[in-house]
Formats: C-alpha cells, structure tokens, sequence
C-alpha cells in the first residue's frame, strides 16, 4: 500500500514536470510571436490596401510607426476603421 503512494506521488511529481516544460514552451512561444516583424505583404487596412510595406516606407524616416501620416497619406481608418481599431496589434511589429 505504501510503495502504491509512492508511486502516486512520483507519478504526479512527473506530471508537474511535464506540465511545467509545456507551460514554458507555450510562453516562449508566445513571447516569440509577439516580438515577430511582420512580413511585408501583410493588409493592414484592407479598405485602402495598404500592406506592411507601404507603412514602412511611409514611416521609415520617423522609425516608428505615425498614424496621424498613415491617415493622411493612406486615408487609413476612414472606411470600416478596422485598422486603426487594430493598430495596438500591428504598430510594434512595422520596425
Ligand atoms: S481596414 Fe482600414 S479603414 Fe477599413
């Protein structure tokens, strides 16, 4: 009955380990994607086709990304405005 506890608990120790190794490799994997650029022929704004692309050229001298020049130069967020609704999700993967 003891050495059945045992193993209960080396069983469950294992578990915790395997559980743990996953955990980090979701987490890794999730920092991963977040830190990824994206590729230039990504639609940002699909209303006025503007890719990954043109907002890097558009914003290349500033080095980060402008909405207020996207706006303007693009019209981005003047139709379904989805984009800019979206924009925490895509401006820090542009540079
Ligand atoms: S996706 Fe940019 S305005 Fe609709």
């Amino acid at each position: 009955m003891k050495a059945g506890v045992l193993l209960s608990e080396t069983r469950v120790k294992n578990m915790d380990k395997e559980f743990l190794r996953q955990i980090d490799q979701a987490s890794e994997l999730l920092t991963q994607s977040q830190d990824q650029k994206l590729e230039d022929e990504v639609l940002i704004c699909e209303c006025f086709c503007v890719n990954v692309r043109d907002i890097r050229e558009a914003c290349v001298e500033q080095g980060e990304v402008n909405l207020d020049l996207l706006r303007k130069r693009f019209s981005m967020g003047e139709g379904c405005q989805s984009c800019m609704k979206a924009a925490p999700e895509w401006v820090n993967k542009i540079f």
